[in-house]
C-alpha cells in the first residue's frame, strides 16, 4: 500500500515532480479520469498496468498537450494530412488517433502493435499536468480493469486507493465516456471506438470511414480485434444487465411485467413515472450526452446497491454520441438483448 494523496488545481507542480520521477497520478481529463505516467518510461508504465490488473496486450493512449509535443518527443513515424485534418477540427478535445509509432515509444505503451494511440486532451488540469511535466504522458481510463471508467476524482479513489501516488481531483467530467478511437493506419479511416467525437463529425472531415465491426457487436470466435480493449468484456457490473430494444410503452409493460424486488430499471428519466419497479434514470431519451455523461455513474451505484440481480436497461438509440452509450452499455450487458 502507498498513501494515495488528493492534489488539487495550486498543487499541479507536486503531482507534476511524481511523474517526472516515475509515479502514477490520475488526471481528469473531459472524457474521464486517467491513469498517468511518463509515457517515454517503460518501467513507469509497467505500473500502471499493475495498479489496474490490466491485460499487458492492451496498449495505452499517449496524451500531448500540443500537436507540436507529438514531433518534439518524436512519437510517430507518419503523421498523415487527413491527421492533420482531424486535429485541425477535433483537438483539443475527445479524439484519439493511431498512427505508426516510433521506437520512442516503449513496448508497455503499445502492447508489441508498431502503432501508437494519441490524444490531445481539452481539460484545463490535464493540459497543465502535461505542461508542467513537460512529457507526453500513457494514461488508460483510471479504473481497476473491468469496472466503469471514473468519472469523478471518488471514483478513482474507490477503485485505487493505495495503489498510486496521487488523484488530480477536477470534479466531474463533462463528456463522461472516453474519447472515439481511430486509426489512420490502414488505408481508409477505420472507428475503433465510438465517443465524443461522432461518426457523422469524423465523416465531414475523412469522408469514408469504416466502423470496426467490434464497435457494435460481438466479436466472433477468434475474430482479431483492431483495438484490443474492444474484445473485453468490460464496464461489467456484478448484477445481471439485460438490454431492452423498443419504444417506451414497450420497455415499461416488458419491465412491469417480469421484474421483482431484485430487479432495477436502468431507463430514461421520461420512463419512470410509468415503471412499479425501483429505477435509475441516465438521462433523457432526448439528450445523448448526458447519456453519456451519467452513464458510468449510474452503473457504479448500481453496483453498490447489493440487493440487485437483474437491470433491465432501455436500450440507447445508437446514433451521435449515443452510438458510444450504446457500445458501453452492450459491453456491460455482456451482449444480452432482448427485441420486444
Ligand atoms: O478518453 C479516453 O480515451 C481516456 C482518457 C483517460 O484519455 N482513456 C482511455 O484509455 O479510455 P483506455 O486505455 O481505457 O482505452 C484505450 C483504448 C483501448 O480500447 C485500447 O485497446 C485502444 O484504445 N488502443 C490504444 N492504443 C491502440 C493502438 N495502438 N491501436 C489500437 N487501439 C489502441
Ligand atoms: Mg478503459
Amino acid at each position: 500500500m502507498i498513501e494515495t494523496k488528493i492534489f488539487h488545481m495550486s498543487q499541479i507542480e507536486e503531482a507534476a515532480n511524481i511523474l517526472k520521477n516515475g509515479g502514477l497520478v490520475a488526471m481528469p481529463t473531459e472524457t474521464v479520469y486517467g491513469l498517468a505516467a511518463n509515457a517515454l518510461n517503460g518501467e513507469a508504465v509497467a505500473k500502471i498496468f499493475a495498479a489496474k490488473g490490466r491485460p499487458s496486450d492492451n496498449p495505452l493512449i499517449v496524451h500531448v498537450a500540443d500537436v507540436d509535443d507529438i514531433f518534439r518527443f518524436n512519437l510517430v513515424s507518419d503523421f498523415p494530412k487527413q491527421a492533420a485534418n482531424l486535429a485541425k477540427h477535433f483537438w483539443p478535445g475527445p479524439l484519439t488517433i493511431v498512427l505508426p509509432r516510433t521506437d520512442a515509444i516503449p513496448n508497455e505503451v503499445s502492447a508489441g502493435l508498431d502503432t501508437v494511440a494519441i490524444r490531445l486532451p481539452n481539460h484545463p488540469m490535464a493540459r497543465a499536468l502535461i505542461k508542467t511535466a513537460d512529457l507526453p504522458l500513457a494514461a488508460p481510463s483510471a479504473n481497476i480493469s473491468g469496472s466503469p471508467s471514473p468519472t469523478t476524482a471518488q471514483h478513482v479513489l474507490k477503485d485505487l486507493n493505495g495503489k498510486i501516488d496521487g488523484i488530480l481531483d477536477g470534479g466531474n467530467c463533462l463528456v463522461g465516456v472516453e474519447s472515439t478511437v481511430i486509426s489512420l493506419c490502414e488505408d481508409k479511416p477505420r472507428l475503433l471506438r465510438p465517443g465524443g467525437i461522432t461518426l457523422r463529425q469524423l465523416k465531414e472531415v475523412l469522408g469514408d470511414v469504416l466502423v470496426d465491426d467490434a464497435v457494435l457487436h460481438q466479436l466472433k470466435e477468434g475474430q482479431k480485434a483492431s483495438s484490443p480493449g474492444m474484445k473485453y468484456k468490460h464496464y461489467a457490473p456484478k448484477a445481471k444487465v439485460i438490454l431492452l430494444k423498443g419504444d417506451r410503452s414497450a420497455y415499461i409493460d416488458y419491465v412491469n411485467k417480469n421484474a421483482d424486488n431484485h430487479c432495477l430499471a436502468l431507463c430514461y428519466y421520461e420512463d419512470v413515472p410509468g415503471l412499479l419497479v425501483k429505477s435509475e434514470a441516465f438521462g433523457s431519451e432526448y439528450d445523448d450526452s448526458e447519456q453519456a455523461r451519467l452513464l458510468f455513474d449510474k452503473l457504479r451505484k448500481i453496483d453498490e446497491m447489493n440487493d440487485i440481480s437483474t437491470v433491465y436497461a432501455r436500450c440507447p438509440n445508437p446514433d451521435g454520441i449515443g452510438m458510444a452509450v450504446y457500445n458501453r452499455l452492450i459491453r456491460a450487458a455482456g451482449f444480452r438483448e432482448v427485441d420486444l
